[in-house]
């Protein structure tokens, strides 16, 4: 049995089967032709932080494959009161088949995975969000992005970045993400996505320059200055990032046809204008819809490989 925590745990080729799966998924969906691989399978759904695209991409897409999710929100359950997380899973996998997690410290979904007999998914933790980044690089494939690609991830070393190290250094291309000095990503998965990139041969940069990140870069992308959880240090973060804002500008520097994603949801005017963002070089749309076909293909993968 296989978790999906985060992208590390997964070769090249298991990433690009998930993706096709999700492609032949994406095509049936288009003609309303509904598969029934996870019939009456119970998805396990946990929010302990709000959500828009991953509850209803997730509750659509087990809905889609003949199966039924469960919203389990903090304020609801007894895990919200405390239960600890070694019971909440013991319990919740002896009744569930799948389950999907949203949640603050990485350990948290790793303790859940320990005592889970049941796939655990991450649905975004304080380090990474790999559901995103498979709904991103299907978005990539859908555009002609995937060969070789130059990809500029410009702004906070939050989860979103961590998941980009992870995806370019397994899949093998050219990442370069420009972050404020205090606001870099961790060392410890930059030193892992280098391990990885030794095998694939991707080429990921570090700096404090957002110019130097976009120049020819084939995908520009983004994310929230202020991720969930650090509300307090908004207007803080706010001054610190105050040249890291993705404008046309800053656009103009990278390929002429390149595109630009964000994971959502985007503040206008801070980490990108709305200029770029409702541009025909955005794909966001695209790429959010990409998140039920995504996630669709990694629950059938995670189903078959068990
Ligand atoms: N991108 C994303 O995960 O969106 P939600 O927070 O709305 O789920
Ligand atoms: N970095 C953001 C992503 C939201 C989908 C956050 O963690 O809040």
């Amino acid at each position: 049995m296989r978790h999906f925590l985060t992208l590390a745990d997964f070769s090249k080729e298991e990433i690009l089967e998930i993706l096709n799966i999700a492609r032949t998924l994406k095509d049936a969906v288009k003609s309303k032709k509904y598969s029934n691989v996870l019939a009456n399978q119970t998805l396990g759904m946990i929010f302990e932080k709000n959500s828009t695209r991953t509850r209803v991409s997730f509750e659509t897409g087990i809905y889609q494959l003949g199966g039924q999710g469960i919203f389990l929100s903090s304020n609801d359950t007894q895990l919200g009161r405390g239960e600890p997380i070694k019971d909440t899973a013991r319990v919740l996998s002896s009744m569930v088949d799948l389950i999907m997690m949203r949640t603050h410290g990485h350990e948290r979904l790793e303790e859940f995975a320990k005592y889970s007999k049941v796939p655990v998914i991450n649905g975004l933790s304080d380090d990474f969000h790999p559901m995103q980044l498979l709904a991103d690089y299907l978005t990539m494939q859908e555009c002609g992005k995937d060969k070789n690609p130059i990809v500029a991830y410009i702004g906070d070393g939050n989860n979103m970045a961590h998941s980009w190290l992870m995806l370019a250094s397994k899949l093998g291309f050219e990442l370069r993400v420009a972050s404020p000095k205090d606001y870099a990503v961790s060392q410890k998965i930059f030193q892992s996505a280098q391990e990885f990139a030794k095998i694939s041969g991707a080429k990921i940069t570090l700096s404090d320059n957002p110019k130097e990140a976009v120049i020819n870069a084939d995908v520009v992308t983004t994310d929230t200055w202020a991720s969930m959880g650090q509300e307090a240090e908004k207007e803080t973060r706010k001054k610190a990032f105050e040249n890291y804002c993705v404008d046309s500008a800053l656009m103009r520097l990278a390929k002429e046809d390149a595109i630009f994603l964000h994971c959502l949801p985007a503040y206008r005017g801070q980490e990108v204008s709305e200029e770029v963002l409702e541009s025909h070089q955005s794909k966001i749309w695209q790429e959010a819809e990409n998140r039920l076909h995504a996630q669709k293909g990694v629950m059938v993968w995670l189903h078959q490989n068990r």
